[in-house]
């Protein structure tokens, strides 16, 4: 490994059930890295789980704590950084991930966030009658600022996630 990569922070984009979370931990793991999930940052820093925030502040008051929240991440040197989906939809934070590391794009297909969500009361955007119908809207809207944001793109549909992290490590 070069120097540079040491340094670098590892940022992983990209929707709901893409594995951010799973892999970031893994990854991490596997490079000797420290990891942060900027959710569980922002869950740690309020005291309240995410859709209580969406609760009581709506989803522009947990969007200007994400924004804080990636602000400070990115400072940080040598991590891995998972992020939330709707991280990218601010250009603020875009440009803010973009400089802060390398930013790899997980891509995933809906019926892989349906299967990996399924379960999860964690999540606000999908408590909704037709959650298929959210992921498709938002892959229409969300997918093309991925792609601006990441410098690398994953796929990790169908894929063990030990593959994807050998698959990640391959090209740092
Ligand atoms: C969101 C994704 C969630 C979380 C919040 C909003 C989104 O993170 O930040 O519920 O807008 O796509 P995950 O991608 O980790 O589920």
């Amino acid at each position: 490994q070069s120097e540079d990569t040491c340094t670098t922070n590892i940022i992983l984009v990209g929707p709901m059930g893409a594995g951010k979370s799973t892999l970031g931990r893994l990854l991490a793991r596997a490079l000797k890295r420290p990891f942060y999930d900027s959710d569980q940052v922002i869950e740690d820093r309020c005291g309240a789980a995410i859709p209580w925030i969406f609760d009581l502040e709506g989803e522009e008051g947990f969007r200007n704590r994400e924004s804080q929240i990636l602000a400070e991440l990115t400072q940080l040197q040598g991590i891995v950084l998972a992020t939330g989906g709707g991280a990218v939809l601010r250009s603020e934070n875009r440009a803010r991930l973009m400089e802060g590391g390398l930013v790899i794009f997980l891509r995933t297909t809906v019926e892989q966030q349906l299967a990996r969500t399924r379960k999860s009361t964690n999540r606000p955007l999908l408590q909704t009658a037709n959650p298929r119908q959210r992921l498709e809207e938002m892959r229409l809207q969300r997918d093309p600022l991925y792609e601006e944001t990441a410098h690398l793109t994953i796929n990790t549909d169908q894929r063990p996630p030990r593959q994807v992290v050998m698959d990640i490590k391959k090209q740092l």
